[in-house]
């Protein structure tokens, strides 16, 4: 186990805006993703939007990774390769965005529908939500990581979803990817406990079938072993003393 830093009070002004710039990006990415794009449209669309508002793609170079987002498509869970696919009505598009600005980085999911789904997709995009939701209710000084994890397994599981259990969620600050793990499964009280200026970005991966998924020859996109349909909701939150703020939000909520 490495630390788990604690943001001083510049470094959260820094995070608000890497979060909110973060979160604008996906807001509009969501509002433009409609039939006949291809994912490299939606991809190049998305790190033009960044550049514009100032930040740099994280996900760039990460890794050898060479483009701005993820897009995964249906059976697709994360890490899809921007391409020449193309979506259609009735497909759901998980998109992931990473931001960098002036040194600091925002994380951000979520599944999109282009044009009418099915009711099942339907169910699970919100049910995908709803367990972000409860997982960010969790996020609380005084609250365990296990019960951040267990909301979201509650949460999927008593809607009938699985949840992916081979990927996490992760601090964040400077970099991408810092302590600690979050799975999004677990036990009520067990894990650490959250703390004032931690940064935590929270990721539900929920399937529609079992919870097992397999990274296609390509090596990066993560798809369901069942071919089933999953989705990928995530925000970049601040443990405050009181309500958690969540950084990626465009706009303030109340939890
Ligand atoms: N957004 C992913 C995460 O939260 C990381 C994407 S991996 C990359 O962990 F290589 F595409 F950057
Ligand atoms: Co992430």
């Amino acid at each position: 186990m490495g630390i788990i830093k604690i943001k001083t009070s510049e470094e959260i002004e820094l995070m608000r805006t890497a979060g909110r710039i973060t979160g604008e990006v996906l807001r509009e990415v969501g509002g433009f993703i409609e039939s006949g794009l291809t994912t490299a449209e939606i991809d190049s669309r998305a790190e033009k939007l960044m550049r514009e508002k100032g930040g740099e793609p994280v996900f760039l170079g990460y890794r050898g990774y060479r483009h701005a987002t993820c897009v995964s498509v249906n059976n697709e869970v994360v890490h899809g390769i921007p391409g020449s696919r193309v979506v259609r009505g009735g497909d759901i598009v998980s998109v992931d965005v990473g931001v960098r600005i002036n040194g600091y980085c925002g994380d951000s999911a979520a599944t999109f529908p282009v044009g009418k789904i099915s009711a099942k997709a339907e169910k699970l995009l919100r049910v995908g939500r709803e367990s972000l939701k409860a997982a960010l209710k969790q996020a609380r000084a005084g609250r365990h990581l296990g019960d951040v994890s267990h909301a979201v397994e509650a949460r999927a599981e008593s809607n009938g979803f699985s949840v992916v259990r081979d990927l996490y969620g992760h601090g964040i600050g400077r970099d991408l990817h810092e302590d600690p793990l979050i799975p999004n499964y677990g036990k009520p009280g067990e894990g650490i406990e959250l703390k004032p200026g931690m940064i935590l970005a929270i990721e539900p991966m929920l399937n529609v079938g079992g919870w097992r998924i397999r990274t296609l020859p390509d090596g990066w996109t993560v798809v369901t072993e069942d071919g089933s349909l999953s989705c990928h909701f995530e925000h970049t939150v601040l443990i405050t003393d009181g309500e958690p703020e969540i950084l990626t939000w465009p706009k303030k909520i109340k939890m």
